[in-house]
């Protein structure tokens, strides 16, 4: 039932066209990268990491025995030199973390060409996806063609991090590879949680809990804008990432600021 759901979710929130077979529910995002970089990776194979990133990710990269090289959010917002070869690039397209960047249409289009060309896979991991303000935008995995992106997604932002539930969305070529070593690793999880799960999905709950907390960060969002213009920091320019917000040159004075805001976002 979880699957279905996902599949539904998957389709007219991110654009993806795939089917319940391609989809495999584990242990939070951070268990999908391990299975990924278990099946794909050989001792010393090059996997590029974006940075700033998420340190969980290259470390499970390294663990697998891969050389990790970081790979600045710059970089892949203006293009990957042609040269640059890899087994895989692991990026955070829809949200990057920490700074909470996307990358613009243009540069997701030019990142799947340079990794059709080097025959690389894309590890699209889409953590933080929900919550951005303006539109969702279309995920990488919807835009390849040859199929080169694997797609993770996690309940641990829209739900909680303890229900430990995400999901790896695999191009079909990596299914059987994986159910087979998905077979050694942990033969699947617990069925109770993912069946409530995709009930409160099938029953219109977790659409109708997305969207009034939507709102209620949208409202945060506004009250931590309003704190900063009515502060000392109001002369720095406030970067809108249309995920949130990042500052442009961080200082200490943020902190106290923050500490400011955080009482009047209490109070929303
Ligand atoms: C970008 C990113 N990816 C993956 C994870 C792992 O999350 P989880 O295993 O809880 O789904 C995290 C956790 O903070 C994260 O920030």
């Amino acid at each position: 039932m979880l699957r279905d759901e996902l599949v539904k979710h998957l389709a007219t929130r991110r654009g993806m066209q795939v089917d319940a077979s391609q989809l495999l529910i584990t242990s939070g995002s951070q268990q999908a990268l391990h299975f990924v970089a278990e099946l794909l990776l050989r001792p010393n194979d090059k996997v590029l990491v974006e940075s700033p990133g998420y340190p969980g990710t290259a470390a499970v990269m390294r663990a697998a025995g891969a050389k990790v090289e970081s790979i600045s959010w710059q970089s892949l917002q203006q293009g990957l030199p042609t040269g640059l070869k890899a087994k895989c690039l692991c990026v955070t397209p829809s949200r990057n973390f920490p700074l909470g960047h996307t990358l613009t249409l243009q540069a997701r289009l030019a990142l799947l060409n340079w990794a059709e060309q080097q025959h690389c896979w894309i590890i699209e991991d889409d953590f933080d996806c929900e919550f951005a303000t303006g539109q969702p935008i279309t995920a990488l995995y919807a835009l390849s063609k040859e199929q080169r992106v694997i797609y993770t997604g996690t309940f641990s932002r829209t739900m909680f991090p303890s229900l430990r539930l995400g999901y790896l969305v695999l191009p079909r070529a990596l299914v059987p590879g994986m159910l087979k070593l998905r077979g050694y690793q942990d033969g699947g999880l617990t069925r109770l949680p993912q069946h409530t799960l995709g009930k409160f999905m099938a029953e219109g709950y977790y659409s109708r809990h997305l969207k009034k907390m939507r709102q209620l960060y949208q409202q945060r969002r506004e009250a931590l804008l309003t704190a900063i213009s009515a502060s000392p920091l109001s002369a720095l320019p406030v970067i809108d990432a249309g995920a949130g917000c990042t500052w442009y040159r961080p200082c200490r004075r943020i902190a106290r600021i923050s500490r400011s805001a955080s009482n009047s976002i209490r109070r929303v």
